[in-house]
This record gives structure tokens, sequence and C-alpha cells, in this order.
């Protein structure tokens, strides 16, 4: 059975992550479509650190095809669309407290209301430093919704030479959380 899967940039910084995951995703055999989802501060952080536009990652793969933000009515908004789960790389602290809310006011917030209620894998890659106690508890509401809080802290044990090396690291773990392990040489070995 070949997985579709859904994954959001937000407006944090750490974009390369999230390209990082879609890269990975893409490669899968197993991954035949990738709904991608930007909010509009996620834009401006994508090109801001990047330098890529939404239509770049769109042009990776025919996986992947863009969903609007706004688009409520979209596929993705509904429960009774079959998907395997949802990852979002970067995950702003407006977002994470969005989702803790229940307040599914935009795509990105909606589609991981119905991950939570669907008992769908999701996936929240935290950035933002230092934390308040309102971002504290949000990710234990989240977090006890059923939600993985993952925040964007790679591991540094296999001795990463370049950011690209730090972001396939994560990116890997990411796909674990999502049900997708890799092969991957720098698994911890002890
Ligand atoms: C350049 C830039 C960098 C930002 N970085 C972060 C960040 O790392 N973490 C965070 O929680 N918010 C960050 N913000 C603030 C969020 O983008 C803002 O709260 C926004 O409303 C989040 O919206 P979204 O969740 O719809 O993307 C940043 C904003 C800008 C413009």
């Amino acid at each position: 059975m070949t997985k579709r899967l859904t994954l959001a940039l937000t407006g944090a910084s750490g974009s390369a992550f999230g390209v990082g995951v879609l890269r990975r995703l893409v490669a899968r055999e197993d991954v035949a479509e990738i709904a991608l989802l930007i909010s509009p501060t996620g834009r401006r952080c994508l090109h801001d650190e990047t330098g890529m536009k939404a239509e770049d990652l769109v042009a990776l793969s025919s996986k992947v095809s863009l969903r609007n933000e706004q688009n409520l009515g979209a596929d993705i908004s509904s429960g009774s669309y079959r998907q395997d789960g949802m990852a979002i790389v970067p995950c702003s602290a407006g977002a994470l407290g969005r989702i803790a809310s229940g307040i599914s006011e935009g795509l990105v917030s909606r589609a991981a209301d119905v991950c939570l209620k669907e008992r769908r894998p999701l996936v929240l890659c935290l950035r933002e430093t230092p934390l308040n106690r309102i971002h504290l508890e949000n990710m234990l509401r989240v977090h006890d919704a059923g939600a993985i809080v993952m925040p964007l802290m790679p591991g540094y044990y296999t001795k990463p030479a370049s950011l690209a090396d730090l972001v396939d690291t994560f990116a890997t773990r990411v796909l674990d959380q999502l049900g997708l392990p890799e092969d991957d040489a720098r698994r911890w070995k002890g």
C-alpha cells in the first residue's frame, strides 16, 4: 500500500528542515502523494532562509501538490479523506497554539485537528526559543491529544559536517515518527 502524507511549513525559522523532510518523502517508493501546505509567513521564512518558493518545492516531484492555507474545503480538511499522517516542519508557536486549542481557522490547523481526531500520526517540529509557559502547556496538551512533539533539536552525535547533514539526519528521525523508517548508517549502534 502506498502512502499519502501531508507536510506543512509554517512561519518559524528552520524551513530547511521542512525541505529536508520533503526531499526524503519524495525519494520513497512507498510514498505516492504529498499534500504540501505553506502558511503565508511560512512562505516568507522559506524564501528568506532557503531562497526557495512554494513552486520550487512542488517542482521537486509530481508526487507533491500544493494546498491553499485558506481552502478549508480541501481534501485534507476531511477525516473521510484517507491519508497516513502529517508533519509540520517547522511548526510555529502560533500553529502549536491553534492546534492545542482546537482552533481550525486555516487548513494547517484543520488538517492537524483531523489527524488527531482520526488517530493518525501528527508530528509537530516546534521551533521557538526560549519557551514560555504557554508554549510548554500547549506542547503537553497536543501530546496528550496524541501528537508527537518533536522540537527542531537535531542530534550532534553523528558529527554533522554541514547544515545539510544536520537537516538530513533530523529528517530521517521525522520519517521514523511517521512510520517510514529509512536505512540510515547514522543510527546509533552503541
Ligand atoms: C522572519 C520570521 C521568523 C519567525 N520565526 C519564528 C520562530 O522561529 N518561531 C515562531 O514560533 N514564530 C516565528 N515567527 C513568528 C510567526 O511567523 C508568527 O507568529 C506567525 O503568525 C505564525 O503564523 P503561522 O503559524 O500561520 O505560520 C517568525 C516570523 C518571521 C517574520
